[in-house]
C-alpha cells in the first residue's frame, strides 16, 4: 500500500534544460537540472539540438532525481510535466516521457503550465523564504518571457502586460553577444555592471502604453551605439565594458520598475514576487529592496535554484493539481503556444 505522503515527480524540458524534481508534500527531495552547453558556441538555443540532448538526457535525470529524493519510483503519487509554452521538439521528449511512466505505473499525469510554474515556485515549501499572500504581483523576466500577472489564487492568474517583441532576457543576451560576450551574457554583464557607472551612457527607454513591454529597440540602439563608438575608437568596447554594462542594467533595471510602479499603482496591489532566471540580477533585487523601503512594497524573490527553468517548480504545481485531483489524460498533447 501507498504511504500517506505525497510524492510527486516533476519533469521539464521546455527549453534547453532536461530537468526532474520530487517533491513530498510540497517539500523539495530532488531538482537535478542538466544544463546543455551544446548551444553556447551558436549564441542561441538550437531548437533541433536541444530535442536531441533532451532524448540523451531525460532517463539519467530522471533516474538521479528519485534516488537522490531516497525514494522508488513505485513510491510515486504522479507526475506532472510542462505542456507548454516552450519549443515543441523539446516540450515533445519530457510529455510523451511522462505519459508512459504515468500510464506504466499506473497513477496520475498531470500537466503543468511552464508560466504558471515559474509563479508558484513561490509556493514550495521553504524555511527561508516567505509564500506571497493574495492578491499579489508577479513578474516573470527569463531568457523567453516577460510578463506582470495578477494573481488572485493558485490558480486564478490574468496576465496584465508583457512584451511585444524580445523578452527581458534575450536584451541582456543580445546586447551582450554585441559586446562579444559569451551566451548567456545576463549573469557577466550583471557582473561587470557591479564595477561600472550606470549613468556613463544614456540608452532611450522605449515608450509603451500601459503595462506592456518593449526590447527589440533597445537592442537596436545599443547596436548603433557601439557602432557609431567603434568608429572613433577601436577599443572603446574594452575600454569601456564595465560603464557600458553598467548603463544597459541601468536601463532596463529602470524599464522593469517603471512598468511595477505604474502596475501597483493601476491594482492597488503592492506584493510583488518575481521569478525566471532575470531575476538573479543584482540590479533588479537592489531596486525591488529599495522599493520596499521607499514604497513600502512587499516583494519576494526564490531560492535561485527554483527561478531559472527547473522542475522543482513544475513539482509543487503538480502537487496543487494533485490535492484538487486536476488531472490530464493520455491524449494530453504538448502545446508551444500555451496561454497562460
Ligand atoms: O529562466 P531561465 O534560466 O531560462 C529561460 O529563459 O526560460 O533564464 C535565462 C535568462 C538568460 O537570458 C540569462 O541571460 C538571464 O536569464 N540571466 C540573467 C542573470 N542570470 C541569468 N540576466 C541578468 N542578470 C543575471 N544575473
Ligand atoms: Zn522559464
Amino acid at each position: 500500500m501507498r504511504s500517506k505522503n505525497t510524492y510527486i515527480l516533476g519533469i521539464e524540458s521546455s527549453c534547453d534544460d532536461t530537468a526532474a524534481a520530487v517533491l513530498c508534500n510540497g517539500n523539495v527531495l530532488s531538482n537535478v537540472v542538466a544544463n546543455q552547453a551544446i548551444h553556447q558556441k551558436y549564441g542561441g538555443v538550437v531548437p533541433e539540438l536541444a530535442s536531441r540532448a533532451h532524448q540523451q538526457n531525460i532517463v539519467p535525470v530522471v533516474d538521479q532525481a528519485i534516488e537522490q529524493a531516497g525514494i522508488s519510483l513505485a513510491d510515486l503519487s504522479a507526475v506532472a510535466f510542462t505542456q507548454g509554452p516552450g519549443l515543441m521538439g523539446s516540450l515533445l521528449v519530457g510529455t510523451s516521457f511522462a505519459k508512459s511512466l504515468a500510464y506504466g505505473l499506473d497513477i496520475p499525469l498531470i500537466d503543468v503550465n511552464h508560466m504558471q510554474a515559474h509563479i508558484l515556485a513561490h509556493f514550495i515549501e521553504n524555511e527561508d523564504t516567505e509564500k506571497p499572500e493574495f492578491p499579489f504581483l508577479a513578474m516573470t523576466i527569463s531568457g523567453g518571457h516577460t510578463q506582470i500577472v495578477r494573481v488572485d489564487a493558485h490558480f486564478k492568474m490574468t496576465v496584465i502586460g508583457e512584451t511585444i517583441d524580445d523578452a527581458v532576457g534575450e536584451a541582456f543576451d543580445k546586447s551582450g553577444k554585441i559586446l562579444g560576450l559569451g551566451y548567456p551574457a545576463g549573469p557577466e554583464i550583471d557582473k561587470r555592471a557591479t564595477l561600472g557607472n550606470p549613468k556613463a551612457f544614456k540608452f532611450t527607454r522605449p515608450k509603451v502604453a500601459g503595462l506592456n513591454f518593449s526590447f527589440s529597440g533597445l537592442k537596436t540602439a545599443i547596436l548603433y551605439f557601439i557602432q557609431k563608438q567603434l568608429k572613433e575608437n577601436p577599443q572603446f568596447i574594452e575600454e569601456n565594458l564595465n560603464d557600458v554594462c553598467a548603463s544597459i542594467q541601468y536601463t532596463i533595471v529602470g524599464i522593469l520598475m517603471d512598468k511595477l510602479k505604474l502596475a501597483v499603482k493601476e491594482t492597488g496591489i503592492n506584493r510583488i514576487a518575481i521569478g525566471g532566471g532575470v531575476s538573479a540580477n543584482s540590479g533588479i533585487r537592489n531596486a525591488l529592496k529599495e522599493a520596499e523601503s521607499r514604497h513600502g512594497w512587499k516583494t519576494f524573490v526564490p531560492a535561485f535554484e527554483f527561478t531559472t527553468d527547473n522542475a522543482a517548480m513544475i513539482a509543487i504545481v503538480g502537487h496543487l493539481k494533485y490535492l484538487d485531483k486536476n488531472y490530464a489524460d493520455q491524449t494530453i498533447m504538448a502545446t508551444a503556444r500555451l496561454k497562460l
